[in-house]
C-alpha cells in the first residue's frame, strides 16, 4: 500500500497537477502523468534532459521530445477520450516501487457500448532511451475500432517550438520523427514500433506527427492488446545516426519483449531501493509521502552521466527553464551523498564541467574567479534574465537582481565539492577540478569582496541572500557565512593537493596561478566580517539593518495582498520593506553549521525568524524542520516535515510568481524530506569518517530504519524510541567511527551493535 499513488475519478482540474504526481523517469527523461489520447493542451511532456534551445529571444528552456505514445482509440467512429466521452470509471495509479504508471478507464459510448481501456507505461533503466507501453482494450458488444498511434511532434512548449527540419516518415516497421534543434542544430531522433496481433494498418503522416492508423472489427468481451517501444536519441548522446540507433534499440526492445523489460526494470529498481529505502512504522502517510519524495529523487538522477545535473523542476517540464540552482547542491546532494554517492559525484562534476561558464559569468562583471549561474544549463552561462518577474498590475517586466546578486551560488558550490569530499573520502573528484572550482570561487569572492578600511575587515556588500523579497542588502548573513566556508574549503583544498598530488598542484598553479591568492585568502578568512548574534538576545542578523524594517505578522502582511499572485519582493514588493522572509535564510546558515552555533542562539533565531518566515519557497520548510529537529522541537520538526514530504501529492505550492508560471515537481523539497527523516529525526551527522547520531523521533513513529553510506562503507540502521541498531554491511572493508550519547563506537563488516539511547 506504501507504493502506490492513485486517484480513483477523472477531475479535468486536475490534469497539470496529475501530469506532475503520475510523472515518471529514468534520468535520461522524463514523461507526465497524462493520458495517451492527450495532446499539449493538456501538457503531455517527455522532457529530456541536456537538451536545451532557445527560440529567437525567448527564454532558452530544455526540449520536450515529440510523444511517441499518442494512442487514440474510436469505438465505432467515436474518440474515446476522458475529455469527452462518458466514463463509467476510472483509475489512475504510479507505483513507485518500480516507476511503473497505469491508467484504466471504462468508457460508455452514444450507443451504450462499454469499452474498457487499460495503458501500462514505464521508462527503462536497463536502456534509458526507451519508453515501454502495453495498451489493452475490451468492448461489451462486437465493434469496428480505429487506433490512431504513433508520435505527436505537436508537444508542449513554453518558450518553443523548438524543432525545425522535421522528417516524418517509416522505417523498418518503426515511426519515425527526426528533427534538429532551432539553435545549435542538436539532432534529435524518436522511433516507434508496435507489436500488434490485429488488425490492418495504414501509415500516415504530415509535418508534425508519424502515426498508424489500424483498424479491425472485434468481437464482444474479448481482451485485444499491443505494446509500443518508443526510443529517443539525439547527437548529445555521443551519437551520430540518431534515426538508426533509435531502430536498433525498438529491435533490441521487441526482441526482449514486453514483459522481460518490465521484469528487469522491477529489479533494476528494487536494487535501488535497497541503499535507498527509508521505512517507518506507525505513520503510513509519512511513510508514503517520504518514499513518495524519494521516488522524486531518483527519477531524475542523472546516473548516466556528468553533463547535467538537476534542474528545480526535475524532468516535469520546461518550468524555470530547466535551469539547475543551488537547491541542487545544499537540498538534494545530502540524500544522493548519503545513498548514492556516485549520483552526487556525477551532480558535482557538472560543476566543475561548466567551471567556464562561472568563469565567463564573473568576468562580465568584472571579477576574476567563478560567479556561478543563478540558473545554469548546458554551458553554465547564467539562463537567468534580468527582469525575471512580471508584474500583476502593470505587465511590466521587473528588474530582478537574481542573477546579478545571489553570490551564494558560488559558495553554494564550493561548499558542496567539500562535502563531498569530507563524506567520502574521495579526493579524485578534487584532483579532477573540484579543487580547481573551489579555488576560483575563492578568488572571486576575494574579488567581490569590499574592505573596509576604517573597520579593518572585509565585508559582502550588495548581495541577495537565500530570501529574495530583500535584494541587494549588506552583509547577509547566509552568504557571508557561506564565503568564509568557501576560504577555508579552498585553504584546506590547496594544503591537501600540496601535500598529496604535488604534480597535479604544480599543474593547476600553472593554469590558474592560485598560489599568488593564498595570503589574500588567509587575509580574507581571518577578516572577513560574519554577522554575529547579538550579545543579549542571540539574534543574529539577517542583514544590515533588517531589524530596522517595519515588524508586521505575516498574516498582516497578507491582508495587504491585492492579487493573489503579485510578487511580494522586488522595488515595490509588499514584503520589502517589512522584515517578513520570503524563506530560511540565518536559520538554513545554522542549519548548515549546527556545530559551530551554541543550542541557546538556534533556539533563538529559529524562534524569531520562524513567524516571520513566509514559506514562499517549497526550499524553506524543510529548514525549518531540520533545526527544529536539532534542537527538540519534534512537534515543529514534523509539521514541517509533513509540508515539505507532501508538496508534490497535494499540489500544494505556489503556481504563478507575477505572471509566470512556476509548476511542476520540487526536487529539493523532496531531498528536504529525506534530509529531515535521516538527518533530522534520525540525527545523523557525518564527517570524516565519523557518524553521529542523535535521533528524536516523532510521536507516532515506532522505528526509523535507513541506509546510509559513509567513506564507501554501507550501513543499515534502525532507530526505535530508545535503541539505534547498526548493521555493517559485510562487504565493508573499513570502519567507520559511531558516536552515540557521546560514546564511540566501531562497528566492523558485518557486526550489528545495539546501543540504548
Ligand atoms: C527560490 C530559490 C530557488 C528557486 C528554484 C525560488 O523561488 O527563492 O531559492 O532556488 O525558487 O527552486
Amino acid at each position: 500500500m506504501e507504493w502506490l499513488i492513485k486517484e480513483n475519478i477523472f477531475d479535468k482540474d486536475k490534469i497539470e497537477l496529475n501530469g506532475n504526481k503520475f510523472l515518471i523517469g529514468n534520468g535520461y527523461m522524463g514523461y507526465r502523468g497524462t493520458m495517451e489520447e492527450f495532446s499539449k493542451e493538456q501538457l503531455v511532456a517527455c522532457n529530456l534532459s541536456d537538451l536545451y534551445d532557445k527560440v529567437g529571444d525567448k527564454w532558452r528552456e530544455p526540449v520536450n521530445a515529440p510523444n511517441g505514445l499518442l494512442t487514440r482509440l474510436y469505438c465505432n467512429g467515436e474518440l474515446l477520450s476522458v475529455l469527452s466521452s462518458d466514463i463509467e470509471c476510472h483509475e489512475q495509479e504510479l507505483n513507485i516501487r518500480n516507476s511503473t504508471h497505469r491508467r484504466y478507464t471504462k468508457f460508455i459510448t452514444s450507443s451504450g457500448i462499454k469499452v474498457e481501456v487499460k495503458a501500462e507505461r514505464f521508462l527503462s533503466l536497463y536502456n534509458l532511451h526507451l519508453i515501454c507501453m502495453k495498451y489493452s482494450f475490451k468492448a461489451s458488444e462486437p465493434c469496428d475500432i480505429l487506433i490512431e498511434t504513433g508520435i505527436d511532434g505537436q508537444v508542449w512548449d513554453i518558450n518553443g517550438p523548438h524543432l525545425i527540419n522535421i522528417e516524418t516518415y517509416k522505417r523498418e516497421d518503426n515511426c519515425i520523427f527526426h528533427a534538429i534543434t532551432n539553435e545549435n542544430k542538436n539532432s534529435l531522433a524518436i522511433a516507434e514500433r508496435i507489436e500488434i496481433g490485429f488488425g490492418s494498418e495504414v501509415y500516415d503522416s504530415n509535418s508534425y506527427n508519424s502515426f498508424r492508423e489500424i483498424s479491425s472489427s472485434i468481437e464482444a468481451d474479448k481482451e485485444y492488446t499491443f505494446v509500443k517501444y518508443v526510443s529517443v536519441f539525439k547527437d548529445r548522446d555521443d551519437v551520430e545516426d540518431c534515426v538508426g540507433v533509435a531502430i536498433e534499440s525498438n529491435e533490441a526492445a521487441v526482441n526482449l519483449g514486453y514483459d522481460k523489460l518490465l521484469e528487469v526494470n522491477k529489479e533494476l529498481w528494487n536494487q535501488r531501493w535497497n541503499d535507498i529505502d527509508v521505512e517507518i512504522e506507525g505513520d503510513d502517510y509519512s511513510q508514503l509521502a517520504l518514499r513518495y519524495s524519494i521516488y522524486h529523487l531518483m527519477i531524475i538522477a542523472p546516473t548516466h552521466t556528468d553533463n547535467t545535473s538537476i534542474p528545480a523542476r526535475g524532468l516535469s517540464g520546461q518550468v524555470y527553464k530547466g535551469a539547475i540552482f543551488w537547491d541542487t547542491e545544499i537540498f538534494m546532494l545530502p540524500f544522493f551523498l548519503n545513498t548514492k554517492p556516485e549520483i552526487a559525484r556525477n551532480l558535482l562534476k557538472y560543476r566543475c564541467n561548466t567551471l567556464d561558464g562561472a568563469r565567463r559569468k564573473a568576468a562580465d562583471y568584472g571579477y576574476r574567479g567563478a560567479f556561478y549561474a543563478w540558473e545554469s544549463q548546458d554551458t553554465g552561462d547564467d539562463a537567468c534574465t534580468y527582469f525575471n518577474v512580471t508584474d500583476v498590475f502593470t505587465g511590466r517586466p521587473m528588474r530582478t537582481y537574481f542573477r546579478d546578486k545571489q553570490v551564494h551560488i558560488s559558495a553554494d558550490v564550493a561548499y558542496a565539492i567539500w562535502q563531498y569530499y569530507l563524506a567520502t573520502g574521495d579526493e579524485s573528484l578534487l584532483v579532477e577540478g573540484g579543487a580547481e572550482t573551489i579555488i576560483e570561487c575563492a578568488r572571486f569572492f576575494y574579488s567581490y569582496g569590499y574592505f573596509n578600511m576604517d573597520k579593518n575587515r572585509y565585508e559582502i556588500l550588495d548581495v541577495t541572500g537565500p530570501d529574495e523579497y530583500h535584494e541587494r542588502v549588506n552583509n547577509n548573513a547566509y552568504t557571508s557565512i557561506m564565503v568564509k566556508y568557501t576560504l577555508e574549503a579552498a585553504l584546506a583544498c590547496i594544503e591537501l593537493l600540496k601535500a598529496k598530488y604535488e604534480k597535479e598542484y604544480i599543474n593547476l598553479n600553472l593554469e590558474i596561478n592560485f598560489e599568488q591568492e593564498i595570503d589574500n585568502f588567509k587575509d580574507m578568512f581571518e577578516k572577513l566580517y560574519i554577522p554575529t548574534p547579538d550579545k543579549e538576545t542571540n539574534i543574529i542578523e539577517q542583514f544590515d539593518g533588517y531589524e530596522r524594517l517595519e515588524n508586521i505578522s505575516l498574516e498582516k502582511l497578507k491582508e495587504r495582498i491585492i492579487d493573489p499572485n503579485e510578487y511580494l519582493g522586488g522595488g515595490n514588493g509588499l514584503a520589502t520593506t517589512t522584515k517578513i522572509l520570503k524563506q530560511a535564510d540565518v536559520v538554513l546558515a545554522l542549519n548548515l553549521f549546527k556545530d559551530r552555533y551554541s543550542e541557546q542562539v538556534k533556539k533563538s533565531n529559529w524562534e524569531y525568524y520562524e513567524p516571520q518566515t513566509e514559506h514562499g519557497s517549497s526550499l524553506s520548510a524543510c529548514v525549518y524542520a531540520l533545526l527544529a529537529a536539532d534542537l527538540g522541537k519534534v512537534d515543529w520538526a514534523y509539521k514541517y516535515f509533513l509540508k515539505t514530504a507532501t508538496i508534490d501529492l497535494t499540489g500544494d505550492s505556489k503556481q504563478y510568481v507575477g505572471t509566470l508560471y512556476i509548476g511542476g515537481t520540487h526536487p529539493a523539497s523532496n531531498g528536504g524530506a529525506w534530509m529531515t527523516a535521516v538527518l533530522g529525526f534520525g540525527g545523523v551527522k557525518a564527517s570524516e569518517g565519523q557518524i553521529t547520531m542523535s535521533p528524536k523521533l516523532p510521536e507516532s513513529w515506532t522505528f526509523l530504519k535507513f541506509r546510509v553510506v559513509h567513506y564507501g562503507q554501507k550501513y543499515s540502521i534502525k532507530i526505535t524510541k530508545d535503541q539505534i541498531t547498526i548493521k555493517a554491511d559485510n562487504i565493508n572493508h573499513k570502519c567507520n567511527e559511531f558516536v552515540i550519547n557521546g560514546e564511540k563506537l566501531i562497528c566492523n563488516p558485518g557486526q550489528i551493535i545495539e546501543i540504548r539511547y
